[in-house]
């Protein structure tokens, strides 16, 4: 039987030392993908737009706390995973909750 491992996560499973990397140390976002990374110790999700727009927003779902990063691009907005709320990244605001 080996060393016993443990991992530590926040109140909804995440591992806050989850290894993302520094917004400088980004290769290239493709149209429609979401990356997790940090912005110092700060948490961000890094997507690019169907519309070609880069955009950087903290990585906490106003919904619930979900991680932005683990949803998806809809056109220029991002879903959630989570429970599916649409935000509209040019003024944060939810715009569709399925
Ligand atoms: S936490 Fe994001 S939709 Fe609920």
């Amino acid at each position: 039987m080996g060393p016993i491992q443990a991992q530590i996560v926040d109140e909804l499973g995440y591992d806050p030392d989850d290894g993302r990397r520094a917004l400088d140390e980004l290769d290239v976002v493709p149209v429609g993908a979401i990356v997790a990374a940090r912005d110092g110790a700060r948490p961000v999700a890094v997507a690019r737009l169907t519309s070609g727009r880069l955009v950087v927003v903290d990585d906490v779902c106003p919904h619930d706390g979900g991680r932005i990063s683990d949803g998806y691009v809809d056109g220029d907005r991002l879903v959630c995973s989570r429970h599916g709320w649409a935000l509209a990244v040019c003024n944060g605001r939810c715009v569709r909750a399925r």
